[in-house]
């Protein structure tokens, strides 16, 4: 297969020179703080393919549809090949990381609604923080594929937060990416520990990428954990 692109975490191949489908191989490569910290977490890939499956199935069958068309191995997954939105959708349930900071409060507090942000996808510039006016100054994307995305985001979030809930973890905050097959926006990249802020419910304890962030431990038993529960679906 021919490799088209290789990023931090995952590499692209065109499927059996079909340049309408993609297959991802998930590394288990884990980068933090915009590649400035490296490392590798054991079988990540696998766990990560397999969540992402999971829960875009999950969201397929509550009518919201994705690049992902089916789970080829242990390490690969075929997809669709969209034109992507240079743009990283952010939702956040409660305050974590940067939100806190910002906004001078502690971590863990419940938001009265979901943040959405939006991000220039590009790492020399450390994914800088964009609004609408920027998506339009700059023609980044259209503005109804914009408003689309915001949309599913949100959709998505009731689906995830619910799911997590019904299993013992909180969804604190998770980054989404979009793209545009045939004029739809459909959800792409993945959903997995390495984008999303779980938290259990009862201790509060981090079941996510912020382990290996802020060298907790545990990091390989917390995707296990998630896997095993994205497993049921
Ligand atoms: P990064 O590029 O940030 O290092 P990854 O290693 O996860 O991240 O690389 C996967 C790349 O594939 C991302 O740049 C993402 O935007 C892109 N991508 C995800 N899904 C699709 C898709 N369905 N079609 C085309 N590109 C995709
Ligand atoms: O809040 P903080 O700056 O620490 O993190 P963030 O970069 O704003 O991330 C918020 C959420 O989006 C977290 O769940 C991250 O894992 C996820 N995210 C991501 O997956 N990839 C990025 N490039 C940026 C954020």
């Amino acid at each position: 297969m021919k490799k088209i692109y290789e990023g931090k975490a995952k590499i692209l191949y065109v499927y059996d020179n079909d340049e309408t489908k993609l297959v991802t191989y998930f590394k288990d490569d884990a980068t933090a703080f915009n590649g400035q910290k490296k490392g590798t977490i054991m079988q990540k890939g696998e766990f990560n393919n397999a969540i992402s499956a999971s829960l875009f199935k999950l969201l397929k069958s509550k009518g919201i549809e994705s690049h992902f068309i089916e789970k080829l191995s242990e390490r690969e997954m075929l997809v669709h090949h969209l034109k992507m939105l240079p743009v990283e959708f952010i939702v956040r349930n409660y305050t974590a990381g940067s939100l806190a900071k910002k906004m001078g409060v502690e971590e863990g507090i419940k938001l009265i609604s979901p943040v959405v942000e939006m991000c220039f996808k590009s790492d020399e510039l450390g994914d800088p923080f964009i609004n609408d006016t920027y998506i339009k100054a700059f023609d980044l994307a259209k503005p109804e594929e914009v408003e689309e995305a915001k949309k599913i985001a949100l959709a998505v979030n009731e689906i995830l937060k619910d799911f997590f809930d019904k299993n013992g973890l909180m969804l604190v905050d998770y980054k989404l990416e979009f793209g545009v097959l045939n004029g739809k926006v459909l959800l792409a990249d993945e959903i997995t520990p390495d984008t999303m802020r779980l938290w259990d419910k009862v201790t509060l304890e981090k079941v996510d990428k912020d382990r290996f962030r802020r060298d907790l431990g545990g990091v390989e038993e917390a995707y296990k954990r998630v896997y095993d529960i994205t497993s049921s679906i």
